[in-house]
């Protein structure tokens, strides 16, 4: 669809080609708008977005969002961030300055251009929750000096750094929380477990089940959450969040290793190892305030979203 001149919006997307960031660029351009995906390929795969390339109005730019940026855009989607503890940990003085120095940078521009700016947080915020489902009002349960910290807490100060921006110099921002998601295109060594499950399984390796298995997470299909990052920005202007954006929908470890054996056909067996450190028990979003202000709730089931994940697995791994 190309749209008319006036309605269509520059748009940029930091993160553009990881996994969250390729399929937000996709919808963009699908729905008419020119893209400027900017990524310096730390956890992105140019694969993610060939497809793109040869669309005129889309753009790939190699940088990292840790320098500033001059270009011209309506709108910025920050994704910016490796997601899963194995790249994030990596580099975790990276792992800070891509959300605190990427942050100053992209509000910033965000402020000299007047443009939307949506920074893309996480359920980590919350840390190790003690308030169950959580709820945006929670404060959380985090752990400033561990392993996760550079993710968690990197995070944390972002999420101040876009309300003292709207506060004090009148971004107008949004700052949605994401949960869990999974789909195609996920990084196949990310050690996150919908990937970690499938990959296991269709290489017919025992599937890795940390301590009893019976904590509980709740996954978000891609599709969903891509809508509810694009409501959210196209949201009023006094619509800053934070927002929660996740499936509610519990399911243990163990629970879905057995969706996941029976969604590949595997004869993959369960092992059992260790829990990492400040590994969070339970994590389920409340999306009650997603649902008044942004009218979203996630719509694919869990055994839909496998089965489009496992074919395109089946196609990398
Ligand atoms: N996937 C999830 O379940 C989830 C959950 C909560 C929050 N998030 C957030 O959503 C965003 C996208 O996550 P994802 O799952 O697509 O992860 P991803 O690792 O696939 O994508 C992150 C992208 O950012 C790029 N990047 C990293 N540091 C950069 C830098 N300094 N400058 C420019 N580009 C840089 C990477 O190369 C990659 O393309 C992240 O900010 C993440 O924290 C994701």
């Amino acid at each position: 669809m190309a749209r008319q001149y006036s309605s269509r919006k520059r748009v940029l997307v930091t993160g553009g080609a990881g996994f969250l960031g390729s399929h937000l660029c996709e919808r963009l351009i699908g729905e008419g708008h020119e893209v400027l995906c900017v990524d310096n390929f730390f956890t992105g795969d140019k694969r993610n977005i060939t497809h793109l390339l040869k669309h005129d109005r889309f753009e790939l730019l190699r940088h990292d969002i840790t320098f500033p940026l001059f270009v011209e855009v309506d709108e910025i989607y920050n994704l910016a961030c490796p997601a899963s503890p194995i790249h994030y940990q990596h580099d975790p003085v990276q792992t800070t300055k891509t959300s605190v120095h990427g942050s100053i940078n992209m509000l910033g521009l965000a402020k000299r251009l007047k443009a939307k700016i949506l920074q893309a947080s996480t359920s980590e915020v919350y840390g190790d929750p003690s308030v169950h489902p959580q709820t945006e009002d929670y404060w959380g349960h985090v752990n400033p000096i561990g392993p996760r910290s550079c993710y968690d807490e990197g995070k944390r100060c972002a999420e101040t750094l876009f309300f003292d921006y709207h506060r004090q110099l009148r971004v107008s921002i949004k700052v949605p929380r994401i949960f869990n998601t999974y789909g195609p295109r996920m990084h196949v060594a990310d050690g996150r477990v919908v990937s970690n499950f499938i990959v296991q399984a269709l290489r017919g390796e025992p599937i890795t089940l940390y301590g009893d298995g019976q904590q509980t997470r709740s996954f978000c299909y891609v599709d969903d959450l891509i809508d509810g990052l694009v409501r959210m920005m196209d949201s009023a202007d006094d619509v800053t969040g934070p927002i929660n954006l996740g499936n509610p929908t519990e399911f243990s470890m163990v629970e879905l290793a057995e969706r996941v054996i029976a969604g590949t056909g595997s004869k993959s067996q369960l092992t059992y190892a260790p829990l990492p450190e400040d590994d969070p028990r339970q994590r389920r979003p409340d999306i009650s305030r997603a649902k008044d202000v942004l009218g979203w709730q996630p719509n694919v089931p869990l055994e839909a979203g496998l089965e489009r994940t496992i074919a395109y697995f089946k196609t990398v791994v």
